[in-house]
């Protein structure tokens, strides 16, 4: 996935969205007044109000902003706080310089949408643009100009819970929501008040975690940090994003806080990034405890000089970065050209001339309508229905007058509110989200259905107290829907899980309840893929709801009635067990593959001497793309317009594949498919994945309806980072699938000559 690193698929100025010789004139006019420690205090960053890391807020924060320390604040988020703060800086500081404030909107500040995980489980990057361009109108508000969002990394090990803040494991589709984030919260113009700043994180490797446990060691090598893990930071930098965060993890041995590889030559040098980078929540002073640096003055050296313009929560750039400048340590242009950086983003923002917000009682006036909608529409397209067997009179989903009036409402996540929000909250009110008991009890009381209802268990206890009664409902229902999973904090910051079971006794009760012989349908709560083998063999409908936001069962019972049907797709493969990870589809064939996935000969005759585990499979239980919905789709055999193709021509951007192929509507409903183009390059001079996702299309269809979906290779797609570590076109052998999913369909073969 080198395509994004080439120049030619880069915007010519990245840095469009922020800088203008105006800009440049006004910053350059103000550089030269500020004192060298007023230019450090504008690299200086602290929280206010409230923490979300290891610290204290701000001491004193009325009076290092009036003496200029204080470039921006983050974690004050009523619009009361902001303009307070804003006119200690603006009225009482010398230069008048606005503050820049921070927020973690995640998914939504005051509309809460699904977790990132399952808004990228949409494949449906318009559909996430307007979610953060909502929670921009509704953080600007308040005076929030800058997000800490998107989290780009690639998360290829569900222990780690952090993977439900990104989009999943793949780098052409993490690119594709990267830049769909930054347009929805930058949007057309910084100046409108309405658009706040992006910043992708974690830069970079975080998701490689060792184990999965967070702020772990990371070990990429170059050609996979470059294939992997870096195309989404290049693809939201292209995109126009204003800053980058710098993360916690050490790759290679070197703080990602710390690593001018990473933060200097590839960021500047090779794609000509002129936002700024904060590093993470103390970041910088963590380099003492990585043990690169044995006091405060030499983590501050090393950070900045590495590439970190902006310190978040360390306080060592305003004590340390004066005396290194003066010492020599740190050129003076060095300090200027990030300070430049920092400034102008608040020019571009509009803050000198418009410091202020209109203030508002509450944290946030409730919810628009049309957030609510947007929030409900979300939800929807985030759910991914992993099964959906007949159970004697058809599918069991969707429910309705043919499958008895009697629904039981059994397990812990029923009725949780709060639970719906997943990690990173934003100034959501959980007063705010409707659960899927309420939903669901509206809905039976207007169809004049029966719905008994009960707990069963805690989402992590172990007493069997609850059993009985679950059981009892069970038994006088017709159909019973589980609403089992995670608690919303499971999964986010600092809450890896060395397991991927269902917590507690959730699935003891699963198997009692499934005893009871009644039809199942499981609803599923997670931030993760959760190994649920048992349920797979047992359940007849499962669907997997991440965490769907504060219209959560408004969103499910839309779907479980058939008001409009699933269409997520997953975007990280479901592991059978813990044991199986990291999995990803995108792997390497290995010289002893187990399967052929493909179908290009590549299995071994013999049967032992295989790579894989000699107690589990080595496939997925349900793998990326997968998802089913109330129809079926067939697909036409892929088409290619040429069989031969000259990769110089291909490099140069001369030359490009069409790819076609026509999807199908085989049932008796209308239903959303997702299209998927794949390839796989052989005789490279390097290995390359056995399929890659290349290209997708949301299609709407009609019972009986086909469509045609073209995709185009050029350079983009086919280039990669080959042995002599050059982002190049080879010459190779070209398979292209287009299908349903990461698994099936035959390729059709295309020759790369030179
Ligand atoms: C997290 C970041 C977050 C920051 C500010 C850190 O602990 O790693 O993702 O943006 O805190 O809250």
């Amino acid at each position: 996935m080198g395509a994004l690193a080439t120049a030619s698929s880069s915007r010519a100025d990245p840095g469009a969205a922020f800088s203008n010789p105006q800009i440049e004139a006004r910053v350059d006019a103000l550089l030269g007044q500020m004192t060298v420690e007023e230019k450090v205090g504008q690299l200086n960053q602290f929280a206010a109000d409230t923490l979300t890391g290891p610290g204290q807020v701000v001491s004193d924060g009325d009076q290092k902003i009036r003496s200029g320390q204080v470039g921006s604040l983050f974690n004050a988020v009523a619009a009361k706080a902001t303009n307070r703060y804003q006119k200690e800086a603006v009225e009482g500081s010398r230069l008048h310089i606005p503050i820049l404030f921070g927020y973690d909107v995640i998914h939504g500040f005051r509309t809460l949408f699904p977790i990132p995980l399952g808004l990228s489980a949409s494949w449906d990057p318009g559909l996430v643009e307007r979610t953060a361009r909502v929670a921009a109108q509704e953080a600007s508000r308040e005076g929030v100009r800058w997000t800490f969002s998107p989290m780009v990394d690639i998360a290829r090990d569900p222990r780690w819970g952090r993977i439900a803040e990104g989009a999943g494991e793949d780098p052409y589709l993490g690119s594709e929501f990267a830049r769909a984030y930054v347009r929805g919260y930058q949007g057309m113009r910084l100046g409108d008040p309405d658009s706040i700043i992006a910043c992708a994180k974690h830069f970079v490797g975080y998701g490689a975690a060792e184990g999965g446990r967070d702020y772990n060691t990371a070990e990429i090598s170059e050609r996979t940090l470059r294939d992997v893990y870096l195309p989404p930071f290049h693809a939201a930098v292209d995109e126009g994003a204003g800053t980058l965060m710098s993360a916690f993890n050490a790759s290679d041995g070197v703080p990602a806080s710390a690593n001018p590889f990473t933060l200097t030559q590839v960021l500047r040098d090779e794609w000509r990034f002129s936002g700024f980078v904060v590093s993470d929540w103390t970041a910088v002073r963590e380099i003492m405890l990585h043990g690169i640096a044995d006091d405060g003055r030499t983590a501050a050296r090393k950070s900045f000089l590495a590439g970190v313009d902006m310190d978040m929560q360390s306080d060592l750039f305003l004590p340390n970065l004066p005396g290194l400048v003066r010492d020599g340590e740190v050129p003076a242009d060095r300090l200027d050209e990030s300070v430049r950086r920092v400034l102008r983003i608040k020019f571009a923002l509009g803050l000198f001339d418009k410091p202020y917000v209109g203030t508002t009682e509450a944290v946030g006036v409730p919810p628009a309508r049309r957030g609510v909608d947007l929030a409900r529409e979300a939800a929807e397209e985030s759910f991914v229905l992993l099964q959906n067997r007949d159970t004697g009179s058809g599918a069991l989903l969707p429910l309705g007058a043919g499958r008895g009036r009697r629904i039981a409402l059994i397990g812990p996540l029923a009725d949780s509110g709060l639970d719906m929000m997943g990690s990173w909250t934003g100034a959501a009110d959980p007063g705010d989200v409707v659960t899927l008991r309420t939903a669901l009890s509206r809905r039976v009381a207007s169809e004049g259905m029966v719905l008994s209802e009960a707990r069963g268990t805690a989402i992590a206890g172990d007493s069997e107290s609850g059993f009985a009664e679950a059981l009892g409902a069970a038994r006088s229902s017709d159909v019973v829907i589980l609403a089992l999973g995670e608690s919303g904090h499971s999964s986010g910051e600092a809450s890896s899980r060395s397991s991927l079971d269902l917590p507690g006794n959730q699935e003891r009760l699963l198997e009692a309840v499934a005893a009871t012989g009644k039809p199942i349908v499981l609803v599923l709560f997670s931030g993760r893929p959760l190994s649920i083998g048992w349920a797979s063999r047992h359940v007849p409908a499962i669907l997997e709801a991440w965490f769907p936001g504060q219209q959560a069962g408004p969103a499910l019972v839309r779907v479980l009635f058939g008001d409009s049907s699933p269409s997520g797709r997953l975007t990280v493969s479901v592991p059978r067990s813990v044991g199986q990870v990291p999995i990803y589809y995108n792997s390497l064939n290995t010289g002893r593959p187990r399967s052929d996935p493909i179908g290009l000969g590549d299995k071994k005759a013999d049967p032992y001497y295989v790579t894989g585990y000699i107690d589990e499979k080595n496939t997925p239980l349900y793998p990326f793309g997968y998802g089913l919905t109330y129809t079926t789709f067939s697909y036409s055999p892929v088409r290619v317009d040429l069989s031969t193709i000259s990769a110089r021509a291909l490099k140069a951007g001369t030359a490009h594949l069409t790819v076609s192929a026509d999807v199908r509507n085989t049932g008796a409903r209308e239903g959303t498919e997702t299209a998927q183009l794949y390839i796989r390059l052989r005789g490279t001079s390097v290995a390359r994945p056995v399929r890659e996702l290349k290209g997708f299309r949301r299609l709407r269809l009609a019972p009986g309806e086909s469509r045609r979906v073209d995709f185009t290779l050029g350079r983009e797609e086919l280039s990669f980072w080959n042995i002599e570590m050059k982002d190049v076109v080879e010459p190779a052998s070209l398979y292209v699938w287009v299908g349903p999913d990461c698994t099936q369909g035959s390729p059709a073969k295309v020759e790369l000559g030179e």
